[in-house]
């Protein structure tokens, strides 16, 4: 159906998590009628699930040159230098700025930033609040501050495509927005610029420390809008996950890095610390590291899990430093004072995403994207410990400038140009809610965290079939999926499953958190480059 209702604005920023809700504040502080959308609640995305904390060169003796160099060794060789420049340069005054809107961060008693290590990073430079509840401080000082200064916002608002005008231009989104009054059903918000913030795409797989919206949607709505996509293949596992048993599905508990940061060991049923002489940094090995060695020894030991040992930390640490992650353990019956902590890797953070430059522009003109959706170049093929905040941050503040500067120079409120293209929906055959399991068993079984030519092939055929099934009952009797949230989601799951395994099949290399059992070596003569995608939207 053509949207039911629409409204204008100079800015749609689609997600509010902390690259959506910074880009909307700066935008609005600019003077820009800016309206945020989001697909669930305003704190429902994935920043509030953050734990061990922002990375920035805070410390004393730290430098951006240092944090640069942990960040490039971690992206394995393909990092956009530049990409990673501005990121470490402009981190530390991004995170002051994010202070002085509210955020409160933990401190020693005499009021210096405390810091904590990570996975990856040779210096203590993980500025976290609430112990473990970073995300989570970080999530509340945002959504207070738009609430404060009045930025517009649709919750439960799933947007389904963008608008563009008869130049190709970006002209805003159409979506679907459920029991908010006003704006009910499929509308559209009319905007020359579109942010795009809607974070990952966890939910590909079956066990993940992503929640239930982390579906893609943002990669999706950029492939059927023809913008390049960019490093799919590249999704980070987190090494310590709490391990719920071989079936558990769904957002799983993290153990944060910030853990074996202070001191925890990751040990086997025997007790013996595996990661020591793997890696001179040991337990903090940059991420992918630590978790192929999980996986490595859980194999050699046919074992369903490693064990995370911080009982040395005693009560008082963890009640502490790490109530949220305490709380988590024991409500699932371990307690980390007496018992190791069962951990194994599980989906974590997609390192690639919607292609931009250094502004967070797409290849779409006036089509945005920051934090996890986007692909800026800084995270290359394994984004270091702690950097998707500070990501989030700096390239949000970037593209907020680059649009203030585009309506400064073409008349603050630029003409919203009227679109002439209403995607139909359903546009693409939409799957069955449960779809999405399918989809997940698919990945978690083919494109996990080790990988085959073979595993892959599987994979790639199971997926087809389900489109092919979708598409079947679209042409033969117009049968397609009761459009909702679910519907879209497992559709989007498709799309971004699909492009995922295309790129893990080509690249025939072991890189970063890409890990091919059939080529297990990295190599550089062939592979030093990307996998760019962009769709032809003729085919679906
Ligand atoms: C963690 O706390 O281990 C997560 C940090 C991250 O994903 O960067």
């Amino acid at each position: 159906p053509a949207p039911g209702w629409s409204i204008n604005a100079d800015v749609v920023v689609v997600g509010s998590g902390v690259a959506g809700l910074t880009a909307a504040l700066r935008c609005e502080a600019a003077g820009l009628k800016t309206v945020v959308v989001t697909k669930a609640r305003l704190d429902d995305g994935s920043t509030r699930w953050a734990q061990g904390g922002v990375a920035a060169a805070l410390g004393e003796g730290d430098t951006p040159e240092q944090h640069l160099d942990d960040t490039l060794v971690a992206g394995a060789g393909l990092c956009d230098e530049e990409a990673v420049r501005i990121l470490v340069t402009e981190g530390p005054d991004a995170v002051r700025r994010l202070i002085a809107t509210g955020a409160h961060f933990d401190e020693s008693e005499e009021g210096a930033l405390e810091l904590t290590r990570e996975g990856g990073h040779h210096r203590r430079r993980i500025a976290h609040a609430g112990g473990d509840a970073t995300g989570a401080e970080i999530s509340r000082a945002l959504v207070e501050a738009a609430r404060a200064r009045g930025v517009r916002t649709i919750e439960n608002a799933l947007v389904l495509d963008l608008l563009t005008d008869g130049d190709g231009r970006t002209a805003g989104v159409s979506l679907h927005v459920m029991g908010e009054g006003q704006h009910d059903g499929v509308g559209a918000v009319h905007a020359p610029a579109v942010v795009l913030a809607t974070g990952g795409m966890g939910q590909v797989f079956s066990a993940t420390t992503n929640p239930s919206v982390s579906t893609g949607d943002g990669v999706a709505l950029a492939l059927r809008a023809g913008a390049e996509v960019s490093d799919l293949e590249f999704v980070q596992f987190h090494p310590t996950v709490l391990f719920l048993g071989p079936d558990a599905e769904g957002q799983q508990p993290l153990v944060s890095e910030a853990v074996r940061g202070e001191g925890a060991h990751l040990v086997d049923a025997d007790g013996v610390r595996f990661m020591v002489g793997q890696h001179e940094l040991a337990e903090l090995a940059p991420r992918d590291i630590v978790a192929k060695g999980i996986l490595r020894r859980m194999l050699e030991q046919d074992a369903e899990h490693m064990f995370l040992d911080a009982r040395h930390f005693g009560a008082d640490m963890w009640e502490h430093r790490f109530p949220t992650i305490l709380a988590a353990c024991r409500a699932h019956g371990i307690d980390p004072v007496t018992d190791p902590i069962p951990i194994a890797p599980a989906a974590h953070y997609a390192s690639g995403g919607v292609r931009t430059d250094s502004r967070g522009r797409t290849t779409v003109p006036g089509l945005y994207a920051c934090g996890e959706v986007a692909c800026t170049g800084v995270h290359g093929a394994n984004r270091l410990a702690s950097n998707s905040l500070l990501e989030g941050l700096v390239y949000a503040e970037r593209i907020a400038a680059d649009i203030t500067a585009a309506h400064a120079a073409n008349g603050l409120h630029a003409r919203v140009p009227e679109p002439v293209e209403h995607p139909e929906v359903p546009a693409h055959p939409l799957l069955a809610p449960e779809a999405r399991f399918a989809i997940q068993r698919i990945m978690t079984g083919g494109a996990g965290v080790l990988r085959s030519a073979d595993s892959l092939a599987q994979a790639a055929d199971e997926l087809q079939r389900l489109h092919t099934e979708a598409r079947d009952a679209l042409d033969e009797n117009g049968k397609t999926a009761e459009p909702g949230v679910d519907t879209w989601e497992s559709t989007n799951l498709l799309c971004v499953a699909r492009v995922l395994v295309a790129a893990a099949r080509l690249r025939e290399e072991t890189r970063g958190c890409h890990w091919r059992e059939d080529h297990a070596e990295r190599d550089d003569t062939a592979w030093r480059r990307h996998i760019v995608v962009r769709l032809n939207p003729d085919r679906t």
